[in-house]
């Protein structure tokens, strides 16, 4: 069955705890904690005190995704703050390998974010050292823009050398993800399907989480 991991993007920024509280009562598995520096995208979110903050209010596994430049710098800072899994954009890494190490070092699951407009070959160098290989099936930066099914391709090719090379990660498909294109998410081969909008905005977002565990 596919995880659902539930962006905090969505979520009213002046009720995070709340937030994540509800994410446990709506059964969704992981929360996706989505930090950007306006620098790698136009947009800033928040950074390593809103994931200190908010462990202290869920047991659940925190999902880090990085959109920052040089995150080598700061892994560490997020593992130290309660993060679970950390994941960053190889191609603004100085050292990419250095940093899955580092938060390995800690004790936490690592993993690669392939953007929208970046080919799977980014990510390749990295496949058997990460737990986690973020496929991105939008342009980071923003929560609520629209799925693009053509970065499918990425994620089934990843599967493919995962079955033939006997790889452990798992794959995340993150971007404008839903429970109507769940199904086509699930064959391409996702073990974890992020989505903000689809759950925070839902009428019912209980039921668009269980709708999404498929
Ligand atoms: C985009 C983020 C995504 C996104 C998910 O830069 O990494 O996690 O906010 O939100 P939806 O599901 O609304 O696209
Ligand atoms: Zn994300």
């Amino acid at each position: 069955m596919i995880k659902v991991a539930p962006s905090i993007l969505s979520a009213d920024f002046c009720k995070m705890a709340e937030a994540v509280e509800n994410l446990k009562t709506w059964n969704a598995d992981i929360v996706h904690c989505d930090v950007m520096d306006g620098v790698y995208v136009p947009n800033i979110t928040f950074g390593m005190p809103m994931v200190k903050a908010l462990r202290r209010y869920t047991d659940m596994p925190l999902d880090v995704h990085l959109m920052i430049t040089e995150p080598e710098k700061y892994v560490g800072q997020f593992c130290e703050a309660g993060a679970d899994i950390v994941t960053f954009h190889p191609e603004v890494s100085k050292n990419a390998r250095q940093a899955l190490d580092a938060i390995r070092n800690c004790g936490k699951r690592c993993g690669v974010a392939v953007n929208a407009d970046m080919p799977l070959e980014i990510a390749l160098p990295y496949l058997e050292q990460i737990d986690l290989l973020v496929i991105m099936t939008v342009q980071a930066g923003f929560g609520g823009q629209s799925f693009m099914e053509n970065c499918l391709e990425k994620a089934r090719m990843a599967d493919g050398i995962r079955r033939k090379g006997n790889l452990k990660f798992k794959i995340e498909i993150d971007g404008g993800v839903c429970p109507s294109n769940i199904s086509l998410v699930k064959a391409a081969g996702a073990d974890i399907a992020v989505a903000g909008s689809a759950v925070f905005k839902a009428e019912n977002p209980a039921y668009a989480v269980r709708s999404m565990q498929i």
